[in-house]
């Protein structure tokens, strides 16, 4: 399957939420990075239907999904940001629930519903309350119902927000694990979330897309620009006006930084190989992590 994003706009009254994105998804891992704010949440909900561009088309395999309505949405999974499952219910009935909204009938849910609950690690908890789970559970359950329908594109909202590190990599593995021949798109601002697995990475600002590309074409334009520096204390506050700064680490009298600039920020500033988390930096000026709010 192939999406098309056809310049896209939306607007909340006045307030441009998507500016004129355009963009094409074939099967693999995308990544959509952003600030809060950023409009991930907003693309993200008109790539599953539920919320109407202001301007543009959505286009799967060539057909705009307006026309394509109930075709398009029988083959796509979406996992919203705030998705709030019914505590009192077991994880079964869940997915029960959620595969009759889908329309599968009862004999094929079972067995789908068995098959994803091993897929994502819950077999043992089929018939516990998700009031129990803890968050990692949570998600690993919001997947296994976006996956209900073996959706050929599958939507995915922040879904390691909140989880621990340890969550985090058993949530990577299974997302490389059911990319396959999907498209499986997903938004983090924890660049470590995508390293590895995304085949190119989508980078909102302000509601337009900045780029478009692979992890590795990113790290390459960013070569000669990430510096290592160690100044005196008291002159962080001057390289912070001058310099997009990340981490900053305190050694006495002095700090060690790492910052981004096309020129050496100090004579004794070193250069350093760029890493994932650089792009974040770059782009958006602050460090990328858990800022769940
Ligand atoms: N229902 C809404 N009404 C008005 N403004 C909204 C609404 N939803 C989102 N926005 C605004 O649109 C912008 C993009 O929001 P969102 O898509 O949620 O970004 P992200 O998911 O990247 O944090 C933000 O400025 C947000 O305040
Ligand atoms: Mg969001």
């Amino acid at each position: 399957m192939k999406v098309t994003i056809d310049h896209v706009s939306k607007m909340y009254k006045d307030k441009v939420a998507i500016n004129d994105v355009s963009a094409e998804l074939t099967s693999g891992v995308y990544g959509l990075i952003g600030p809060n704010g950023a409009g991930k949440t907003t693309l993200m909900r008109m790539l599953a239907d539920v919320l109407k561009p202001s301007s543009g088309r959505i286009m799967a395999d060539g057909e705009d999904i307006k026309q394509l309505d109930d075709l398009y949405r029988a083959l796509i999974g979406y996992l919203p940001q705030d998705c709030g499952f019914y505590s009192y219910f077991t994880a079964y009935r869940l997915l029960q629930y959620v595969a009759a909204l889908k329309g599968l009938n009862r004999h094929d849910a079972d067995r789908k519903i068995d098959e994803l609950l091993h897929l994502v690690n819950l077999t043992k908890e089929k018939h516990k309350k998700i009031g129990t789970f803890s968050g990692g559970m949570k998600r690993r359950l919001g997947i296994a119902q976006a996956l209900l329908n073996d959706p050929k594109f599958l939507i995915l909202d922040e879904p390691t927000a909140g989880l621990d590190p340890k969550e985090r990599v058993r949530f990577r593995n299974l997302l490389s694990e059911i990319s396959g021949d999907r498209i499986v798109l997903l938004s983090t601002h924890i660049i470590s979330d995508i390293e590895y697995i995304a085949k190119e990475v989508l980078i909102l600002k302000n509601g337009q897309l900045l780029k478009q590309e692979s992890p590795q074409s990113i790290l390459n334009e960013l070569n000669g620009k990430v510096w290592h520096v160690t100044v005196p204390a008291i002159e962080l506050h001057k390289l912070e006006q001058h310099y997009t700064v990340g981490n900053v680490l305190r050694k006495g009298q002095e700090i060690e930084a790492r910052v981004i600039s096309d020129t050496a920020p100090a004579p004794t500033a070193v250069l350093q190989t760029p890493r994932l988390e650089d792009i974040y930096l770059c782009y958006f000026g602050e460090i990328s992590g858990d800022t769940e709010d």
